[in-house]
């Protein structure tokens, strides 16, 4: 069956967030919301900007509220703070998130190193957190974190994270995230998962956030897409990684993921030529080479010049 590409993929861009939450190097307040301020004009409906959790578990995003205060919200783009617990939450909404992303593991193993608390703990301060935000005009998404598989217990059953999807949306929560949080995905355990999810709730809510952690990642993105998902997480560069997470990488390059489309002709909005030129900033923030390849070699159409006397 060939699928009709046309229908538009949501790119949500988690390099503020995801991309800078696991690097070593300080960067400044300043630094963050010109990235920010940069990536608000390249054509997202959505930003993950910072997260508001523990800044002993993060130093890397301690500075959220200045951040969200610092940066110049572009009218139609939605900016939005990861939140583990309430203290998160009344951070976030102080700060004027439009959106909070909770987070919880299908993994219980992987939740305690991430987040020290049991599942269960998990979704009950996610009750706490439904109640705070309800009267604000903060939306509510939820993500599961290693869905696919889990670095500590390895295979997910698939159950148990339409379980916790049928919980989220108990909950009353707008959106949910399926995350890979180290690139275990494969595209026909993808296919299979996005289908039954979508017997729940509707394509406009649901997101991938894939690793390329084993260089799958944008398989994994064609075959969400062709089972019927429309939105999905990337990071500048190919930047990011939960740092408890073992062998964590990159999630999916936002240049690369945003190329793809342009190439096969799913449309996203994005500015590609713009994403290229701020990817090219990265290296000097940050001290290091980044994952992302068309940052590299260049998208299809940039030609080189013909050889000299190719032709004589
Ligand atoms: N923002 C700021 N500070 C917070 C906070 C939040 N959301 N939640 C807790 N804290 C502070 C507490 O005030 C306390 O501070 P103190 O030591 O000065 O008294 C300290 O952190 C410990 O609080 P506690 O509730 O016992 O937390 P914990 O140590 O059990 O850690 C989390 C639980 C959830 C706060 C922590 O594991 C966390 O932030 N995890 C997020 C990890 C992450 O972002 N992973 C990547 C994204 S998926
Ligand atoms: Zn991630």
């Amino acid at each position: 069956m060939i699928t009709d590409y046309s229908e538009r993929l949501v790119v949500q861009e988690v390099s503020p967030r995801d991309g800078l939450q696991i690097e070593p190097v300080w960067v400044e307040t300043a630094d963050k919301v010109a990235l920010i301020d940069q990536l608000s004009l390249a054509g997202f409906s959505r930003i993950e900007a910072g997260s508001f959790v523990s800044p002993k578990a993060i130093p890397a995003l301690r500075d959220g509220d200045e951040v969200f205060r610092g940066i110049r919200r572009q009218p139609g783009v939605i900016y939005v703070a990861l939140v583990p617990n309430l203290k998160g939450a009344e951070r976030a909404l102080a700060a004027d998130a439009d959106e909070l992303n909770l987070v919880m593991s299908a993994s219980q193993t992987h939740n305690r190193a991430n987040m020290r608390m049991s599942c269960e703990q998990s979704l009950a301060a996610f009750a706490d957190i439904v109640a705070l935000a309800k009267g604000t005009s903060a939306s509510l998404n939820a993500s599961i974190a290693t869905t696919f598989g889990c670095p500590f217990e390895g295979a997910i059953d698939e159950d148990r994270v339409l379980a916790i999807v049928e919980a989220y949306l108990k909950l009353g929560v707008t959106g949910i995230s399926l995350a890979d949080t180290t690139g275990m995905a494969n595209p026909r355990q993808v296919d299979r998962l996005v289908r039954r999810v979508l017997t729940r709730m509707s394509a406009n809510a649901l997101t991938l956030h894939f690793h390329n952690t084993r260089g799958l990642g944008l398989c994994n993105v064609l075959a969400a897409y062709e089972a019927g998902a429309r939105r999905f997480d990337a990071s500048l560069g190919g930047l990011g990684g939960c740092p408890f997470a073992p062998g964590a990488s990159g999630n999916i390059c936002t240049e690369d993921l945003v190329n793809l489309c342009d190439e096969v002709g799913i449309p996203t909005g994005i500015d590609l030529a713009h994403l290229l030129q701020l990817s090219r900033t990265l290296p000097a923030l940050l001290g290091h080479e980044l994952p992302g390849q068309v940052v590299k070699a260049g998208r299809n159409c940039d030609l080189h010049p013909t050889p000299a006397g190719l032709f004589d």
